[in-house]
């Protein structure tokens, strides 16, 4: 094992291993340029859905997959790759309570813009939250939704307070929520949030 604390994002994929099991469901909220999914991808899930709203992004992702031998997981639907808002992953991914669906046990969020895409198409405050609550709506008991959050931009830290409003007052009799950053790095670094539910 590497440091893990040298990265947020990869703390953050660190964070979420333990949680992909043979038998989940895992999500990626924020496709982008395809590294979060590759990682998912490479931990072997049941299946694997991953989001961007960025036709570029749905692209760059389903090619870096195919270039790293997974070609035949999106052929057979092990993988899906869709140009879709996550606001609407709900509608998508079936709930872990319908019969014969992976339970979805991890749902990760790099929230932003596409690292050398247009930075007018980032995530938003709105739409991110009503995200993490599709994403609370199908975690199964004791999954995770890990959210990494950018504050350096204008529209990233009304992401952050919006979201860390929302943490703060979720019932504690159903969630367990930690909150990771760090803390000696400068230019507001991004930081993690997680939300898991309990049984
Ligand atoms: C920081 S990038 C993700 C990086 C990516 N995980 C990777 O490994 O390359 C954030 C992505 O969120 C996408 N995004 C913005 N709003 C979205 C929405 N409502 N639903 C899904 N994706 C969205 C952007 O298009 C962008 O590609």
């Amino acid at each position: 094992m590497g440091n893990i604390i040298r990265q947020t994002t990869e703390l953050a994929l660190h964070l979420v291993r333990p949680y992909v099991t043979p038998d989940a469901a895992v999500i990626d909220a924020t496709c982008g340029n395809g590294h979060d999914t590759l990682a998912l991808a490479e931990m072997e899930p049941a299946q694997l859905y991953a989001f961007d709203v960025q036709e570029q992004a749905v692209r760059a992702t389903t090619e870096l997959l195919q270039r790293h031998g997974y070609s035949k997981s999106i052929a057979d639907g092990r993988i899906t790759v869709c140009c879709q808002a996550h606001e609407q992953m709900n509608m998508i991914v079936p709930h872990s309570n319908s019969t014969g669906a992976a339970p979805v046990r991890a749902v990760v969020f790099n929230l932003g813009y596409l690292p050398g895409g247009d930075k007018e198409r980032t995530t938003c405050a709105d739409s991110t939250l009503a995200a993490v609550q599709a994403a609370m709506e199908l975690i199964a008991p004791d999954g995770v939704i890990c959210i990494t959050m950018y504050s350096g931009h204008p529209e990233g830290k009304r992401e952050k307070t919006a979201l860390l409003e929302f943490a703060s007052v979720l019932d504690a009799g159903k969630w367990h929520t930690a909150y990771i950053s760090m803390p000696n790095q400068k230019h507001d670094p991004p930081e993690i949030l997680l939300l898991t539910r309990k049984q």
